[in-house]
């Protein structure tokens, strides 16, 4: 961890330097040491930016001509709803896989799932991981330890536009409510034609809202929000388990989002493939 360069998202994720109400004090860096040299390593620092660009970017093109495509998004046989187009409420949508009903405007710019999108694009910009990610490998800033800053001045989270990063408290409360409506999907997936069904898409569905799970509980809003303002653990023993718990998946949170990425899109390509008829479900049961 470079001692003088941290950014907030890495106090953060270490829990250091916040205060009793959660808010991160502004970091006075220090002056650079006077070296001629750029930066005193010899070792391949820029791989991990590198390789964090590359994924999300990859991720980021998959998303997007996934959700503008509007198509072979559900399964009707096995209801598989893909969770890109989670809940559908598109007056586009096909009536079977908008659980929710249908509302919103049917447009090729406007995504099937324009309910919940935008809230899980927030959450995910403002996680602490990913904001560490991506002012790490896009920005720069610093793109590793001990690697100067491509930007004269550090203002951090203060000011217009970062200081927006601050309501991933309110996306953590969205995120919850659509891992339900995922949750929902997966379990009404399980209504075969002739009563419980079980197939490969079930397996598939399931594994990634248990994923989605995990990240979610894993949030450090979560953290906050089991033992945030609690003064002693021992008069709060059921939130105190629950704190241990959040902590303990907490710690891989970096783990968590980039194996819901994976989960996310694997999910996907499964049910485009099954409805675009390019593969057949497995099935175990009906
Ligand atoms: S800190 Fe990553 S989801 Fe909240």
């Amino acid at each position: 961890m470079c001692a003088a360069v941290r950014t907030e998202a890495d106090l953060s994720n270490r829990g250091e330097g916040m205060t009793t109400t959660g808010a991160v004090p502004a970091v006075a860096a220090k002056p650079r040491a006077a070296i001629g040299e750029k930066t005193l390593r010899r070792d391949r620092w820029w791989v991990a930016p590198a390789l964090t660009v590359t994924g999300l970017v990859a991720w980021l093109a998959y998303g997007m001509v996934r959700v503008f495509s509007q198509a072979n998004y559900y399964v009707a046989e096995h209801h598989y709803l893909t969770p890109f187009y989670s809940p559908c409420t598109s007056t586009g949508c096909l009536p079977e896989a908008a659980h929710f009903g249908r509302f919103t405007p049917d447009h090729p710019l406007v995504p099937y799932a324009a309910l919940s999108l935008p809230f899980l694009l927030l959450f995910r910009l403002t996680c602490y991981y990913y904001r560490k990610a991506y002012y790490r490998s896009f920005w720069l800033s610093p793109p590793a330890c001990a690697v100067p800053d491509r930007r004269p001045r550090y203002t951090g989270e203060t000011r217009f536009p970062l200081v927006f990063q601050n309501l991933h408290r309110y996306a953590f409360y969205a995120a919850v409510l659509i891992s339900l409506v995922n949750t929902y999907d997966a379990v009404i997936a399980f209504d075969g034609e002739r009563g419980l069904g079980i197939g490969l898409g079930n397996l598939v569905l399931a594994t990634n809202v248990v994923m989605l799970w995990i990240y979610t509980l894993s949030c450090h809003s979560c953290r906050h929000v089991f033992a945030g303002r609690l003064r002693t653990f021992s008069q709060h023993p059921v939130r105190y388990r629950w704190w241990l718990l959040v902590s303990k998946l907490n710690t891989r949170h970096m783990e968590w989002a980039w194996i819901t990425l994976g989960t996310l899109a694997l999910t996907d390509a499964y049910v485009m493939s099954v409805s675009a008829g390019w593969i057949t479900d497995l099935r175990f049961v009906n």
